[in-house]
C-alpha cells in the first residue's frame, strides 16, 4: 500500500517519526513536506497530499498539523477527499469502516508518538464495509457535486 504523508511545522515531528515506523513495516511511502521545522502555512500541505490521493498517486493520506484542524479543512476542500480528523483508534478503526476516509488527519500537538501510530495502524488495518454505509458515503458525494 502507498500512503502519502504531509504535515506543516506543527505536525513534523510526528510525521518524521510515522514515516520512519511505517518504512520499517514496508509500507511505500510519498512525502509531500514540510521538509523542515521551519513556519509553513498548513493549507498547502492538506491540498497537496490531497490532490495524491485524488489523483491515484498514492493509495491513503496521512496528514498533521499542530491540532489536525487546519490541514484537514484544506484537505476536505478537494472533491473526492474525506479527511477525518482523529485521536483516538476507535475513530481511526470507523472512519475507515463506516466512512471510508481516504485520509487521516492527527493533531501533532494533541497526541502523542506511541498513541499517533496506534492510530495510523488502527486506520491502515480496517477497509470500508460498504452496504448501509456506502449510501450514506455516497449522500455526502452528492452534497459535494451540488457545490
Ligand atoms: C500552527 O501554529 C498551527 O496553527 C497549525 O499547526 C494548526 O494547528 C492549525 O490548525
Amino acid at each position: 500500500m502507498k500512503i502519502g504523508m504531509g504535515s506543516d511545522h506543527g505536525g513534523f515531528e510526528l510525521k518524521e517519526y510515522i514515516k520512519e515506523q511505517l518504512a520499517i513495516e514496508g509500507y511505500e511511502l510519498v512525502d509531500y513536506g514540510t521538509y523542515s521545522m521551519e513556519s509553513v502555512h498548513y493549507p498547502e500541505f492538506g491540498e497537496k497530499v490531497a490532490r495524491g490521493v485524488v489523483r491515484g498517486e498514492v493509495d491513503l493520506g496521512i496528514i498533521m498539523c499542530g491540532t489536525g484542524l487546519g490541514i484537514s479543512m484544506a484537505a476536505n476542500k478537494v472533491k473526492g477527499i474525506r479527511a477525518a480528523l482523529v485521536s483516538e483508534e476507535y475513530s481511526a478503526r470507523m472512519a475507515r469502516r463506516h466512512n471510508d476516509a481516504n485520509i487521516l488527519a492527527m493533531g501533532g500537538r494533541v497526541v502523542g508518538k506511541d498513541l499517533g501510530l496506534s492510530i495510523v495502524r488502527a486506520f491502515l488495518a480496517s477497509e470500508f464495509e460498504g452496504g448501509r454505509h456506502e449510501t450514506r458515503v455516497n449522500l455526502i458525494t452528492a452534497i459535494e457535486a451540488k457545490n
